[in-house]
C-alpha cells in the first residue's frame, strides 16, 4: 500500500492523485456515512495531463501526491471533466502552482468555471468527439450533459482503454483500497445505488441513452475511473449492469411505507398498510421518517414499485419530516411508482390531501383515496389502510 499522500499507480500511465475525505457526513443534503474520495488522475505522456482536481481544503494533499510522481510544474494540461466544487474547488490554486499550458473543459464547463472563478481562469472549450494530443498518447472527450450537471463530460484514454467518468459510476466511500475488486461487494452495491438514487436518478433517461451510445461507439473499456470511490479494473459489466437496471426503474413488488407519527396513530396505520402489502404478495419496507435520512429513503425507492406515505396533520399541514422527504423525492423524479397516502388528524386533517398532491406531482399512480383518521384508528380504519397496502401490492404483482 502507498504511504499517506503518495500517489497510487493504477495503470502503466495513470496515477490516482486525489484525496480521501474520511470525515464527510453530508454531501449537499445526502448523508455520506462512509466518507468519500475526490479522485484526480495524472496521465503520464509527452504532455502530462491532470484530470480534475479536488475540493479546496484538500489542495495540498493533491499537490503532495502529484509531487510523489513528478514535479507539478511538468503538468501541461488540466482537464476539468466536471466543474462542481468537489472537483474544481482547488483549480485556481493548482493552476497557479502548476502553470499548465492550458485548462480544458466542455463548453458548458467553461461557462460554469467562469461563473465560479470570474475572469481569473482561462479555459479552452472542447467539444464532444474532440481529441487532445498528448504526444505519445491522446484523450478524447464525450459530452455527458446533465449527468449530472450541464458541463459534465467523460475523458477517454484509448491507449489504456480507460474511461475517466467523473461522477458517473462513482460512490461516496472513503477507502485506501482504491480498486473496487479489493472491497466488499455488498458495500459497493449499497453505496453505488445510494449515489445513483441521490445524484443521477432524475437523469435516468440520459443514462440509458449514454449507455446505448457507449455501446454504439464500440468503446473498449478496461478501466472505469470515476471522481468518487473506487476504480473499476475488473467486472466493468457489473457496474454498467447496475446502471442499466437502475435507469430502467422497472417496478418491483417492494413497497416503501414511509411515515411519521405524533402520538402513535399514524404509526399504527403504517403497520396496517405494511400488513396489507404482505397480504397482497408484496414486500414492505417500513421507514420511520424521523429516524431515516431522506437520502436513505431515496435509496430504498430506487428498486421499489410502491410508495405509501403516512403523515399526521400538524398546524394544517404535513409533518415536517415528511415534508422534507417528499420535497426531496419530488426533485429526484422517481418513475413507475404506485401508492397512496394516509394519516391521522385531530380537527382539520389537511396532511393526507397535501401528501397526495406531492404524489401526483411525482407521477405516482394512486391506488385509492387516502385514508384519513380522526385521533385514534379503530379496526375499520386499520382495515382501510390494510386495503391500500393490499391494492398497491396487487397492482405490482400483476406487473412483475
Ligand atoms: Fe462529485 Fe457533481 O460532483
Amino acid at each position: 500500500m502507498a504511504r499517506p499522500f503518495e500517489a497510487i499507480r493504477l495503470t502503466e500511465r495513470v496515477y490516482w492523485v486525489g484525496a480521501v475525505d474520511w470525515s464527510l457526513r453530508d454531501f449537499h443534503g445526502y448523508s455520506t456515512n462512509r466518507g468519500t474520495t475526490y479522485n484526480a488522475y495524472l496521465v503520464l505522456a509527452d504532455r502530462v495531463a491532470l484530470i480534475d482536481t479536488v475540493k479546496a481544503p484538500f489542495r495540498d494533499e493533491l499537490l503532495t501526491r502529484i509531487s510523489s510522481v513528478i514535479d507539478p510544474a511538468d503538468i501541461a494540461v488540466i482537464v476539468s471533466n466536471h466543474s462542481e466544487m468537489d472537483h474544481s474547488g482547488s483549480l485556481l490554486d493548482v493552476v497557479d502552482r502548476v502553470k499548465p499550458d492550458e485548462v480544458v473543459a466542455s463548453t458548458m464547463g467553461v461557462e460554469a468555471l467562469r461563473s465560479h472563478f470570474g475572469g481569473d481562469l482561462a479555459v479552452r472549450p472542447v467539444k464532444d468527439g474532440d481529441v487532445l494530443d498528448l504526444g505519445d498518447a491522446s484523450l478524447s472527450f464525450i459530452e455527458t450533459r446533465m449527468l449530472h450537471w450541464p458541463d459534465s463530460m467523460f475523458s477517454y484514454l484509448p491507449l489504456e482503454e480507460l474511461l475517466f467518468s467523473q461522477d458517473a459510476f462513482g460512490m461516496h466511500l472513503a477507502s485506501r483500497e482504491m480498486f473496487a475488486d479489493m472491497l466488499d461487494a455488498e458495500i459497493l452495491q449499497q453505496e453505488a445505488s445510494k449515489y445513483y438514487a441521490n445524484i443521477l436518478l432524475p437523469y435516468s433517461s440520459i443514462v440509458t441513452e449514454l449507455l446505448a451510445r457507449v455501446r454504439e461507439l464500440g468503446l473498449a473499456i478496461r478501466t472505469v475511473a470515476p471522481d468518487h470511490g473506487p476504480i473499476w479494473r475488473r467486472d466493468i459489466s457489473t457496474v454498467l449492469g447496475w446502471y442499466e437496471r437502475w435507469a430502467g426503474q422497472a417496478p418491483t413488488t417492494k413497497v416503501v411505507v414511509v411515515y411519521d407519527t405524533m402520538w402513535g396513530s399514524t404509526a399504527a396505520l403504517a403497520r396496517a398498510a405494511a400488513e396489507g402489502v404482505e397480504l397482497g404478495g408484496g414486500h414492505p419496507r417500513v421507514l420511520p421518517a424521523r429516524a431515516t435520512h431522506r437520502s436513505d429513503v431515496a435509496t430504498e425507492i430506487l428498486d421499489a414499485g410502491g410508495l405509501l406515505v403516512g403523515s399526521p396533520t400538524i398546524n394544517n399541514g404535513i409533518f415536517p419530516s415528511l415534508a422534507d422527504v417528499l420535497s426531496y423525492l419530488r426533485g429526484l423524479k422517481p418513475k413507475n411508482l404506485v401508492g397512496a397516502a394516509f394519516g391521522s388528524y385531530g380537527w382539520s386533517g389537511e396532511a393526507v390531501g397535501q401528501v397526495e398532491a406531492y404524489l401526483r406531482e411525482m407521477g405516482v399512480e394512486l391506488v385509492g383515496t387516502g385514508v384519513k383518521v380522526r385521533y385514534v384508528p379503530v379496526d375499520d380504519d386499520l382495515n382501510r389502510c390494510r386495503e391500500l397496502g393490499r391494492l398497491t401490492a396487487e397492482k405490482l404483482v400483476g406487473r412483475a
